[in-house]
């Protein structure tokens, strides 16, 4: 190959060079030791002294030409393959992002943590039970001797004689009073229970409650009514009215049960509240002297009053749900509903 022609030749092999490896093996081919333009350095020894200079000084001229030819190729081929690689891991900032689910808070427990806000305001605390309990604290140390006829008022799920699935979450009042060995008590107990009730638009065989015990000196009935009147007020609002019926149970005396006005018919009557315009929603009274005594109290130095609120029957007058089997269906349709409620 003549001198002459090596640049041009060399030029069009780097132009035509695709990535750095090509690019590599065209620089050995032309400036590596074994290469062409290492060629032409060594035929300078056959070459007079006039011609030699010339010549090294035109190889030079060339390699140098070549080299520099090589560097911009490679910075444009190492761009090339930078820009690919961006354009592979790019993000089009501007495409909407994706969706997240993040589900709903259980309509059920909207309301618990309502009712819990509301009574840890007004200096309560929190008390917990097992759902599996014995005979014991379910009923015997509530004034529910065996064979007590009104054990029928909570039909029951017995594991064996002394241990149930609990109908209430009443067990909890004689616990923190045996724990509380005849101090004070200010609590409240909410949970699961469960009764072998048939499952119709108001009653489920599983449901939940929220137990309230207020023991001290000095307390009232009045003091019940005003609390209940409270948590009615910050539940419902003012559009419902409520009101107190004398009852009975074994574990209080006096008892009453609060009614709620029905929200499907405003108190005119329909199917929703069995004609009657009303919805029971708790049971409630003084605790009896006997529960007192049985829990290590005594009854002429201290007093007070427990409550026990469903839960489901709350929260279906507070968003008029007509049916209690809505909340336990798992359907996405209607919890969605509840979105961004609480
Ligand atoms: C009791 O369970 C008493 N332990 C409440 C109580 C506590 C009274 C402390 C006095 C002192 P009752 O069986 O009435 O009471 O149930 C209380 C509330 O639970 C009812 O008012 C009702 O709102 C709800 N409830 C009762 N049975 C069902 C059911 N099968 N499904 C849904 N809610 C129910």
């Amino acid at each position: 190959m003549e001198l002459e022609n090596v640049e041009k030749l060399a030029s069009e092999e780097i132009d035509s060079c695709e990535d750095l490896d090509s690019l590599n093996e065209t620089r050995v081919k032309y400036l590596g030791k074994k290469g062409l333009i290492q060629g032409f350095m060594s035929k300078m020894k056959d070459l007079s002294n006039e011609e030699r200079p010339k010549f090294g000084a035109l190889v030079n001229k060339i390699k140098q030409a070549i080299d520099e030819k090589i560097r911009d190729a490679q910075e444009k081929l190492e761009q090339k393959r930078i820009n690919k690689k961006l354009e592979s891991e790019a993000i089009d900032v501007t495409l909407p992002g994706y969706k997240f689910n993040i589900g709903v808070i259980h309509p059920l427990m909207q309301t618990i943590e309502e009712i819990e806000d509301l009574f840890i305001g007004m200096g309560y605390e929190i008390a917990e039970g097992p759902e599996v309990e014995e005979d014991l604290y379910n009923f015997e140390l509530l004034n529910l001797p065996k064979d007590h006829p009104a054990r029928d008022m909570q039909d029951t799920f017995y594991i064996n004689p002394n241990v149930l699935l609990r109908t209430h979450t009443s067990p909890v009042q004689a616990r923190t009073m045996l724990a509380k060995k005849g101090k004070p008590i200010k609590v409240i107990c909410p949970g699961k229970v469960y009764r072998r009730d048939d499952d119709d638009a108001t009653h489920s065989h599983q449901f939940m409650q929220v137990e309230g015990l207020v023991l001290g000196k000095d307390i009232s009935l009045s003091d019940l009514k005003g609390t209940l009147l409270e948590v009615a007020k910050k539940v419902f609002g003012n559009e419902r009215d409520i009101r107190l019926r004398p009852s009975f149970f074994p574990f209080t005396e006096p008892s009453v049960e609060v009614d709620v006005s029905c929200f499907k018919c405003n108190g005119k009557g329909c199917p929703i509240c069995k004609n009657s315009g009303w919805i029971e929603v708790l049971g409630a009274g003084m605790v009896n002297n006997n529960v007192l005594k049985m829990n290590g109290y005594n009854p002429d130095e201290i007093q007070g009053f427990a409550f026990g609120i469903g839960v489901e029957r709350f929260t279906m007058l507070k968003y008029g749900i007509e049916d209690i089997r809505n909340f336990y269906m798992n359907d996405t349709k209607f919890l969605n509903q509840f979105k961004g409620v609480k």
